[in-house]
């Protein structure tokens, strides 16, 4: 088992901040399963757990936004990526502001 992870840690993938809005509140998680399926249409594939609040977030509104994290981004992999939004404030003293979206 110990080996089959160190294989398993080896395969590579990027990592991403995904966010989504419901009445006006934003839930941030971070993602390390985010693929582009196809290019035309364009189709990304993303493994979210159900009991997140992003996922929740995600299929009441229909949309999302994937941020590429920055190099510098282990504050927001700590912010994000441990914390559940049912249970934390994840945007306290954090600025924000909703994108545009394609829907
Ligand atoms: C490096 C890293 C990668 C992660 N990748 C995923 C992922 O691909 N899918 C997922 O469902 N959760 C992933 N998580 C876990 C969520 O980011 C984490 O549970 C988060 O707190 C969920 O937040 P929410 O409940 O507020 O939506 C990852 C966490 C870390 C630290």
């Amino acid at each position: 088992m110990k080996q089959l992870q160190q294989v398993l840690f080896r395969v590579p993938c990027g990592l991403f901040v995904v966010s989504a809005i419901r009445d006006g509140h934003p839930n941030d998680m971070i993602n390390n399963t985010v693929f582009q399926i196809t290019d035309s249409p364009l189709q990304l594939l993303l493994g979210m757990d159900k009991r997140h609040l992003t996922t929740e977030y995600i299929e009441a509104g229909g949309a999302f936004a994937v941020h590429f994290l920055p190099p510098d981004g282990l504050s927001l992999v700590k912010r994000f990526g441990f914390k559940p939004g049912r249970e934390t404030a994840k945007f306290d003293g954090l600025a924000w502001r909703p994108g545009p979206s394609t829907n």
